[in-house]
């Protein structure tokens, strides 16, 4: 299992290049089920999770054709679709698997796809995919850890009002992709209004879809009887954005981020100016980040966009242990999200988690040590922490970081980080 090796108290220097949302790129491929011809996909973050799509969608036969390995830029081609399973080895790997079901079951009218199970932040379970799918007249069943959805005799899937109950990512993309091939007319309410969302409406209108309300909570999708080929870039990650803009304050550095999506970070960019730190927009792509090496304490509360997004929370809990004061971090979407606070007490980080809500009292100085990352943002939030830490850092199991993150040890690397992977 891969390490990273951190010689904390380099301040971060220069520009850092932002890979395509990862969160955008999985949808968009498990999307190209839904028509027979080519969808061509520009973009394309390489890491660990675009690996398993390409996986997930080679077991179910369409093909996956990439230009270089790991891919930037995909085409898949799924002019025919067998099996029309997902398997647990590879569910297991990645939640986001599930993205599969919509998808198959609007082309197919039937899918088995591997139960995702609990992960590390939380039980995470799919009931409300499964309700809307069943309100647009699928027959769901769970069996030997799989769930098994199938319409009356394979037709179409049907159009179907879908109210979540709560707002879910996935399940809205799911609905949203099932829903384009559907008969009828689907009215989804409380959707999902994420920018990774919204870049997915906008392929699958490239594909022919038919999708009002893009960006609002109501959406309505007129099912077509075919879908056709397209061309799609992926949006910028802001979370890979997010979390640099926090490498750039957290070490008292400058960094300019270019090829990002500044609109899409208002509440992250917001909430870093509350403590103090320097954030200039330089043009539609680009954003500059100065840490002024005095941060102090802001309180921040995860909510859906345009909230301040969950994902960035683990990153945001790494500065706060480094301002002035203490910093409220209550986290509403995600019940077990505080994993990464104990690794950070034992670098000497002084953290108080009580259910989802933990003190941060700063600025605590954080001394290197061996850490475990337990899941993506954590991973992330542990390298920052090991950037301002005394001495040497060092983060295991960053299989996860690979999940999500494009080589960032190279990315802070050639901004003045000392980080080095090691086997
Ligand atoms: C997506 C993101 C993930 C992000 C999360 C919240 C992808 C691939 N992943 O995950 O990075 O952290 O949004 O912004 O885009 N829930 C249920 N039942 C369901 C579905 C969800 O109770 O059927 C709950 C979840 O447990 C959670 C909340 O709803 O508490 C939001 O989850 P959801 O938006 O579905 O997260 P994901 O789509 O899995």
């Amino acid at each position: 299992m891969d390490k990273f090796l951190i010689e904390g108290g380099r301040r971060l220097e220069g520009t850092v290049r932002i890979s395509g949302a990862k969160n955008s790129a999985l949808p968009a491929m498990a999307a190209a089920l839904l028509t027979s011809e080519p969808l061509h996909l520009k973009n394309i973050p390489r890491v660990r999770d675009i690996i398993t799509m390409g996986r997930l969608l080679a077991h179910v036969d369409a093909r996956v054709v990439t230009p270089d390995v790991p891919p930037t830029d995909l085409t898949i081609e799924a002019e025919r679709i067998s099996g029309a399973e997902a398997p647990y080895e590879l569910v297991r790997t990645m939640r986001a698997s599930i993205l599969l079901l919509g998808p198959l079951l609007g082309r197919l009218g039937y899918a088995r796809v591997s139960l995702p199970g609990g992960c590390a932040i939380g039980a995470r379970p799919i009931d409300l995919h499964l309700r809307a799918l069943e309100k647009m007249g699928a027959e769901i069943s769970t069996e030997h850890g799989y769930v098994a959805a199938r319409t009356p005799g394979n037709r179409r899937l049907r159009g179907g009002h879908v109210v979540f109950e709560k707002i879910t990512v996935t399940g809205t993309e799911n609905v949203m992709m099932a829903a384009a091939l559907a008969e009828g007319e689907t009215l989804i309410e409380n959707a999902a209004r994420e920018p990774e969302v919204i870049d997915l409406a906008e392929l699958l209108r490239k594909m022919g879809a038919q999708i009002e309300g893009v960006g609002t909570a109501t959406l309505r999708i007129r099912g077509v009887s075919s879908l056709r080929g397209a061309t799609h870039a992926i949006i910028p990650d802001r979370i890979e954005t997010g979390t640099f803009l926090v490498a750039g304050a957290i070490t008292g550095g400058e960094l300019e981020l270019a090829g990002c999506a500044p609109q899409h970070l208002a509440a992250v960019i917001d909430k870093l100016g509350e403590t103090d730190v320097e954030i200039r927009c330089e043009g539609a792509d680009r954003l500059r980040v100065r840490g002024t090496g005095k941060l102090v304490a802001a309180d921040i509360t995860t909510e859906e966009y345009p909230g301040f997004a969950t994902d960035m929370q683990a990153q945001y809990m790494a500065l706060a242990t480094q301002a002035r004061g203490a910093s409220l971090i209550a986290e509403t979407i995600f019940e077990n999200r505080f994993l990464h606070a104990s690794e950070m007490v034992r670098m000497g980080a002084n953290i108080a988690v009580e259910g989802h809500q933990a003190i941060v009292r700063g600025p605590t100085p954080l001394g290197g040590t061996g850490v475990i990352a337990s899941d993506l943002r954590a991973s992330a939030s542990l390298v920052l922490a090991g950037l301002v830490a005394r001495g040497e850092t060092i983060v295991d199991r960053v299989y996860h970081i690979d999940r999500g993150y494009e080589r960032i040890e190279e990315k802070l690397a050639a901004v003045g980080a000392r980080i080095q992977r090691v086997k």
